[in-house]
């Protein structure tokens, strides 16, 4: 039997009290590639020709997102993270890549990944340095959401290293001003949640930025995927009434493809992320991503799923036996169900879910796609009890449709 979590008053309302940031950007899940967590700070060219934070390690990420699936199955923006940065701003003080990596300029950058019908994203930090050391842009906001908007930038990263945690928010807030100011649509992802924990205010998040990361940086480990998800579910009360079109929680990028995750727990990731309505950033050498990983990232269920219009986050509604479950609804009455297993004991757990239990309701019941089986699907009713088998830490993803017309009310 299902041992269900008190079913808590999630949906409070209380965005209708809350003005949220109005760009029009993100009313889906932002979707894209981000090089952190697979290429970090590597600056050194001369050893790591093709993996360096260089212009030509983001040419070839842009070629390979519009050759290989990428761009079609909705990964659009290319985003530079920390360590593109010259150390010193230029003489009229505006902000310059490091020239022996980006001789090119990021304009000339931006322009190669506009053309291939991408968008194009980079990073900053809020405080006097980034994370990395490089210049920060805390008495320079409005010259660098300019000078962003002049090369093109479609999305700022902005990170919270050296920059005093009391009245963060008033600083992100002003860094949204100077960007609507430019007039260019750019996506704005604001990372002092991550810094202030759940001090942040969740309203000025909401007000002022299109997603932000709410916890430590991802790192390419199960133990990480785990550690995460276990913090989020845990404060799902406090976090998901903030997420909804427009304006995301951002649990970190997807590490699927690289040297941390087996087959199975990559399926989990990307479940999971989907379930959560969860930004959908990559961090992957797509130029040497093997065939399995890749077809996980672009599994269409999956990724229709995360993008659902009404961009309600999954809720998680039974733990127990380190087996979660996330309801997430659907447009038209469909649901989504996420299950990880997070049990390290060798062998499949047999899990019986009964979907009336769950808060899933229809007379005739619903059909179910198992999104990363190759299966027929099935159909079940509200009632009836349904087993399903959950490797060790692995992840499934169903997909379920109403088998009859839910009366309007
Ligand atoms: C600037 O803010 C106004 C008011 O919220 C909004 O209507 C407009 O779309 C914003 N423009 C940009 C480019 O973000
Ligand atoms: C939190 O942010 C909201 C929206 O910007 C603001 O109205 C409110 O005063 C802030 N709350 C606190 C405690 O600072």
């Amino acid at each position: 039997m299902l041992k269900l979590i008190p079913v808590v008053p999630i949906f409070l309302h209380l965005l209708s009290q809350i003005d949220c940031l109005d760009n029009g950007l993100a009313l889906t899940p932002p979707m894209g590639w981000m090089h952190w967590e697979r290429f970090r700070c590597i600056t050194d060219c001369a050893t790591y020709p093709t993996d360096c934070i260089s212009e030509r390690l983001f040419r070839d990420m842009a070629d390979k997102m519009a050759s290989d699936g990428f761009l079609d199955a909705g990964y659009e923006y290319v985003i530079v993270d920390d360590c593109w940065l010259a150390m010193e701003r230029d003489s009229e003080g505006r902000l310059q890549p490091d020239p022996g990596r980006f001789p090119s300029g990021i304009k000339a950058l931006a322009d190669y990944v506009h053309a291939k019908g991408l968008k194009f994203g980079i990073y900053e930090d809020y405080g006097t340095k980034t994370c990395g050391g490089y210049p920060g842009s805390i008495d320079h906001l409005a010259l660098d959401a300019q000078t962003f908007a002049d090369w093109g930038v479609d999305y700022l990263k902005l990170d919270g290293c050296y920059a005093d945690l009391d009245g963060m928010e008033d600083g992100y807030a002003e860094m949204e001003a100077y960007l609507n100011q430019t007039r260019r649509p750019i996506v704005f992802s604001c990372s002092f949640p991550a810094y202030k924990g759940l001090n942040a205010n969740y309203s000025a998040a909401v007000e002022h930025c299109n997603l932000w990361r709410n916890y430590g940086d991802i790192q390419d480990s199960w133990d990480s995927v785990a550690k995460i998800t276990d913090w989020f579910s845990l404060n799902q009360v406090a976090l998901l009434p903030y997420a909804g079109p427009g304006h995301w929680n951002d649990p970190d990028m997807l590490i699927i493809g690289n040297y941390g995750l087996s087959y199975d727990q990559s399926v989990a990731q990307m479940a999971i992320w989907s379930v959560m309505a969860a930004p959908l950033i990559m961090s992957v050498d797509l130029r040497t991503i093997k065939p399995e990983f890749r077809d996980i990232l672009l599994n269409k269920d999956a990724i229709r799923i995360n993008q659902d219009v009404l961009g309600n986050p999954g809720v998680v509604k039974h733990e127990k036996d380190s087996i979660r479950l996330w309801v997430k609804e659907l447009v038209d009455d469909s649901y989504a169900i996420g299950i990880a297993s997070y049990r390290v004991d060798g062998k499949p757990y047999q899990l019986e879910i009964v979907l009336k239990d769950l808060g899933l309701d229809n007379e005739k019941g619903f059909l179910i796609k198992n999104v990363f089986d190759d299966v027929d699907p099935i159909s079940v009713s509200v009632s009836e009890p349904i087993k399903v088998l959950v490797n060790p830490t692995g992840g499934v993803l169903w997909e379920l449709t109403p088998l009859a017309k839910k009366k309007v009310k």
